[in-house]
């Protein structure tokens, strides 16, 4: 994709904005509009300006993001497909990372971590790493959740080994003197020693060729075995199953319930 600074930073609200940003948060909001341009969504992002014309929080979920799109009502059942389908759709930056690892001769467990890696974002933006692992722990391999966890640290630091280089498009956009949060570089130092580091590289890798505006459409229908295979569907459906994560999902099958 080709990224038109001048484009990025309006729709980030402004220069001066953007200038506000840590740099952190500077990275979150280009991967954001990068992933929102994919599936052409064209929310305006804002800051916290109060007031009128005031946007919500950069990190609030595309879910919770005012837009006119009509949120399909769910089955009574509901399975991870139906979210892809209903609350997660498009989704081509997911879809499209999955299916780089699938035709790269992937691991099976690395085709389903790519498709999971980045989804949390409709639920929720800050610190979405943390939040997908969350999100999807009590129904994956351990392996997949903690690459997903990690795989938000792991972007900024680059893996001569596997050929990960730090992205050009970082410093392209804002400058050479980009620095991650300490949080950030303490997790990498972590994940960097960890027996699971290669899920969240993995994960990094197949992120950079999942960009592409002219990638012909993928759809779910293409990890139907995988998913069948890897997600532990709950036999009470998302969000009624009584796990630690249930009411998660029912916020995301539901973002219009009051309390
Ligand atoms: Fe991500
Ligand atoms: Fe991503």
């Amino acid at each position: 994709m080709q990224v038109d600074r001048r484009k990025f930073f309006a729709a980030a609200g402004g220069t001066a904005a953007v200038a506000a940003l840590s740099h952190e948060d500077r990275a979150e909001a280009l991967e954001h509009y990068m992933t929102e341009q994919l599936d052409q969504l064209n929310f305006v992002q804002g800051g916290q300006a109060s007031g009128a014309g005031a946007q919500p929080p950069r990190g609030t979920g595309n879910l919770f993001r005012p837009t006119a799109k009509v949120l399909e009502p769910m089955s009574d059942n509901v399975t991870l497909r139906e979210v892809f389908l209903k609350r997660f759709s498009p989704a081509r930056h997911v879809m499209q990372s999955a299916a780089h690892a699938m035709k790269t001769g992937q691991p099976e467990r690395t085709i389903f971590a790519c498709l999971l890696h980045d989804v949390t974002q409709n639920l929720i933006k800050a610190d979405h790493g943390y939040w997908g692992a969350q999100l999807f722990e009590p129904y994956v391999d351990e392996r997949v959740s903690w690459g997903i966890r990690y795989h938000q640290a792991l972007r900024f630091f680059p893996d001569a080994s596997v050929g990960y280089e730090y992205p050009e498009l970082y410093t392209r956009i804002f400058g050479a003197d980009y620095e991650p949060d300490e949080y950030i570089k303490a997790a990498h130092e972590h994940a960097r020693k960890h027996r699971h580091y290669m899920e969240a590289r993995l994960i990094t890798l197949n992120d950079q060729y999942a960009f592409d505006e002219n990638a012909p459409e993928i759809t779910i229908d293409q990890f139907e075995d995988i998913i069948g295979r890897q997600f532990k569907q709950p036999k009470e459906g998302l969000g009624y199953d009584g796990s630690p994560v249930a009411h998660m999902w029912r916020t995301i099958l539901n973002p219009n319930r009051p309390l």
